[in-house]
């Protein structure tokens, strides 16, 4: 991509840079994923700034219990449960609190609607996809993690963000790092970029080591603490392919212009290379209140109460390049790039592959296994529409569940099969 293009392309739709609300009033705020691990750093926030946001809507998965309790805390007006089995045990806590209890999809989507100035995408996977782009179509600031929501939908859902005037703040940290080191007015002068990788809890783990992988050894993250899907991902490192596809959108720069280093300690999160070799960097502790709280006061900076950076503690600060071998599925999010639709095929392998590992279903290095497959079986297709991004989404889902399925089978009659001792 030649710089003129690349500049036409970031002014038609990267992670935007609109007008601020300067009006002066609290910022009204919805969170999407309000109990998860997000959520609860964005609630911990507005609970230290009570004074600078008020809180339309909150909205959980199954846990009713902790969705209450944070819209009375927050003294929000709207809370809603996707899982209908869990409205009588919200409308109960809720009771005599004046907040209006509702359940399913259709209350997300409300949830997301209603009117509000900042919306936190904070729920995990592509069930965030309609949830996030009701707010998308209402124009709203809307803080982004929910990587799984434009790994899905890719330019379809960018489209939508230009078409309504939306305003997309990255919060991934590594996302939130490049932001904060862009020069958006001069993208002609920017080379590259590189997202850092902490390698998660395996890099040192040797193949035969992760195959054994058990759920609790991979959801033990080395320097963050999110929830357990992203976890996963950070174990398998696909998590870093989701992010070199949502930078990809983001700032609309070319894959090959988008580069990936293994920093064990987690501190730089991101930087930008301009062509003058200068190289601007982003560091910062990592804890998630520290882009969130960016995103959540943006154009102004929020206090946060994260630890801050010692330099002289933290000692040492060591890179690597990421080992394909060991961790395929960096390479696999690269490829997928290449053919439309193949994001969208990979992003719904892996979060089919990644629940039936959290399930016992399948060991740790079958997840990119079942990704890679899946993507043979179903290379990717046309994604001109939402309807497309939808069939795909769907189809792939059933291609890796018939996989996991198979194996499935198929180690249980090995199993039966399996000599005993004394046979
Ligand atoms: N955690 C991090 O540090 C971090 C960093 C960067 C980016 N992200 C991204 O941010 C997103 C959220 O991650 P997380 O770690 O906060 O996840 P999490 O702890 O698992 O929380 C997910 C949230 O989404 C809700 N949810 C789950 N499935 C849902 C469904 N089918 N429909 C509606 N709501 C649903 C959950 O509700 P329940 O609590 O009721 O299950 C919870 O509120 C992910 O896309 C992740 O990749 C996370």
């Amino acid at each position: 991509m030649t710089a003129t293009s690349r500049t036409e392309a970031q002014s038609r739709g990267r992670a935007s840079e609109p007008a601020p609300d300067r009006s002066g009033q609290p910022r009204r705020v919805t969170i999407l994923g309000s109990t998860g691990s997000i959520g609860q750093s964005t609630v911990d926030l507005l609970l230290r700034h009570r004074d600078r946001f008020t809180v339309e809507a909150l909205t959980a998965h199954h846990n009713a219990g902790l969705l209450a309790e944070q819209a009375r805390t927050l003294g929000a007006r709207f809370a809603a449960v996707a899982e209908p089995a869990e409205y009588e045990a919200l409308k109960e806590a809720l009771a005599g609190s004046g907040i209006e209890a509702a359940c399913g999809r259709a209350a997300l989507v409300e949830a997301a609607e209603r009117p509000c100035d900042w919306v936190m995408a904070g729920i995990v996977g592509a069930a965030g996809l309609e949830p996030t782009l009701a707010a998308i179509r209402r124009g709203r600031i809307v803080a982004f993690a929910n990587k799984e929501v434009l790994v899905c939908a890719g330019s379809v859902f960018m489209r939508e963000v230009l078409a309504y005037g939306a305003t997309l703040l990255p919060v991934d940290s590594e996302h939130n790092a490049i932001w904060q080191c862009f020069d958006f007015a001069r993208v002609e002068g920017i080379e590259k970029i590189t997202l850092t990788c902490s390698g998660g809890p395996f890099r040192e783990r040797s193949l035969p080591e992760m195959r054994d992988a058990t759920p609790a050894q991979a959801v033990a993250h080395p320097t963050w603490r999110m929830g357990a899907k992203i976890s996963v991902d950070s174990a398998t490192l696909m998590n870093k392919g989701l992010e070199l596809i949502e930078a990809h959108h983001l700032f609309q720069l070319a894959p090959d212009l988008i580069d990936i280093v293994v920093h064990p300690q987690s501190i730089i999160h991101g930087m930008v290379t301009y062509r003058d070799g200068s190289v601007l960097a982003h560091l910062g502790s990592p804890d998630m209140r520290t882009p969130i709280a960016y995103a959540l006061g943006w154009p102004d900076r929020t206090p946060a109460p994260t630890k801050r950076l010692d330099l002289a503690e933290v000692g040492r600060l060591t890179f690597e390049a990421p080992d394909d071998i060991r961790f395929p599925a960096l390479r696999i999010a690269r490829e997928a790039l290449t053919r439309a639709g193949a994001p969208t095929v990979l992003n719904a392998a892996n979060e089919t592959a990644v629940h039936a590992f959290l399930a016992g279903k399948i060991g740790f290095l079958e997840i990119a296994a079942t990704v890679e497959r899946t993507l043979e079986l179903l290379p990717g297709g046309k994604l001109d529409s939402l309807d497309d991004v939808y069939d795909l989404d769907r189809n792939a889902r059933a291609t890796a569940a018939q996989m996991i399925a198979k194996r499935a089978q198929t180690v249980s009659v090995a199993r039966f099969a399996e000599p005993t001792d004394g046979t």
